[in-house]
């Protein structure tokens, strides 16, 4: 497997968007490497579980008929966030990858205009991925979400999945 494209339906981005908007997250900044998000409910203390309620009725039940076509087994998600690299900010998620203990990791990108800002890997090339797609690849790989020093912001919603 290199990766795979789950394509969720346009609503839910809209739905995504407007929650996020709307949610008061913290900002991220890490001292010894390039990370700095603008916005995110990573740390559980401003996650409110509203957010996971949203993301299981409206996003995962899509998501779990193409995935379950692609391993056939069950699966389930363990933990979801979103961040927000604003526009023009530098904000950036240095290299890292999400082993161990995890079988599949993923990013939803919830608002994506520019290509410069597509999840950039150490071993593979850039995937093909579009605004509305969610990348679903080994957490092994090492991977980034590169400077944003565009004039367009990012929203990703990211996750992991373990294999039941
Ligand atoms: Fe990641």
């Amino acid at each position: 497997m290199n990766y795979w494209v789950y394509r969720a339906p346009s609503s839910v981005r809209d739905l995504f968007l407007d929650y996020i908007e709307r949610d008061k997250g913290a900002s991220i900044k890490e001292d010894h490497s390039m990370t700095q998000i603008s916005k995110s409910n990573w740390n559980s203390d401003t996650k409110d579980p509203t957010f996971a309620r949203l993301f299981q009725k409206y996003y995962f039940e899509g998501y779990t008929h193409f995935l379950y076509e692609k391993v056939k087994r069950d699966f389930d998600w363990t933990n979801m966030w979103y961040q927000v690299y604003e526009k023009n900010s530098s904000d950036c998620h240095d290299f890292h990858n999400h082993f161990p203990g995890i079988s599949l990791a993923n990013v939803f990108y919830v608002e994506l205009k520019s290509r410069e800002l597509v999840t950039q890997f150490k071993d593979m090339s850039q995937p093909d991925v579009n605004e509305g797609d969610t990348l679903i690849f080994d957490p092994t790989l090492m991977h980034r979400s590169p400077p944003n020093n565009t004039s367009d912001r990012k929203v990703v919603i990211s996750f992991n999945v373990n294999f039941l």
